[in-house]
């Protein structure tokens, strides 16, 4: 029977279960990190030179996401013995140690459960992807990229810690938000709140939907 590539898990979906072969050994994903944010994310193949430098990003950064309460784990198409090679290589060429588990999805069954094989990008390379996943294995945030374009180390930690202060205060965050901005009071939902709004002390106000404080 054909698999349909098009079923693919969407924010606010619960993130599929599985177990897989890493280079920390076998994971059972719902046994792991229990209790901590994830970053799952997918990269097209080992030893190419886009790959190494965002691997690299990430394991530069790790200690941000331990900050963060956030476990990474990376994936691509590749054999066991690939990643251990890649993950040696590029520590004796440049010190970075790849320090988080890397998934050897060489049957495809992860990235076909996530999405990450997008075969009109690729039939054989999972594009890069990166699910953002909370504490109760919620996908809360998706990133796709395609194989030619690096992604935004910056970007992917501004958007974690954003959700996880959006989550820790009720707030949304506006265009371009950096830790340390005016956030975004939820727009009211009633009479009485936007009442409230209007007739409230804020840093900013436009008006009583967009109001802005300070955290
Ligand atoms: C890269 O990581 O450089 C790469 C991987 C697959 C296709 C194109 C580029």
């Amino acid at each position: 029977m054909e698999e349909n590539l098009n079923v693919i898990p969407r924010i606010g979906d619960q993130a599929p279960d599985f177990t897989a072969v890493t280079t920390k050994g076998t994971i059972k994903f719902s046994d792991y990190a229990k209790d901590k944010w994830m970053v799952l994310f997918s990269h097209p193949a080992d030893f190419t030179p886009v790959c190494t430098t965002e691997m690299s990003g990430f394991a530069e950064r790790k200690g941000e996401f331990d900050a963060l309460n956030t476990e990474l784990m990376g994936l691509s198409i590749d054999s066991i013995h690939a990643h251990l090679a890649w993950v040696n290589n590029v520590r004796k060429n440049t010190g970075v140690y790849f320090d988080f588990p890397i998934i050897a999805d060489i049957d495809m069954k992860v990235s076909k459960l996530y999405g990450m094989l997008q075969p009109n990008e690729s039939e054989t390379a999972a594009v890069r992807a990166v699910f953002f996943i909370d504490p109760s294995k919620k996908i809360r945030l998706i990133m796709y990229y395609p194989l030619n374009v690096g992604r935004n180390m910056d970007e992917i930690l501004r958007v974690l810690e954003g959700l996880q202060i959006s989550d820790a205060n009720k707030v949304a965050l506006p265009l371009n938000w950096t830790k340390g901005d005016r956030v975004i009071v939820p727009p009211p939902s009633n009479l009485e709140e936007m009442q409230e709004r209007i007739d409230g002390e804020y840093a900013e106000k436009v008006d009583f939907y967009l109001v802005k404080k300070d955290l």
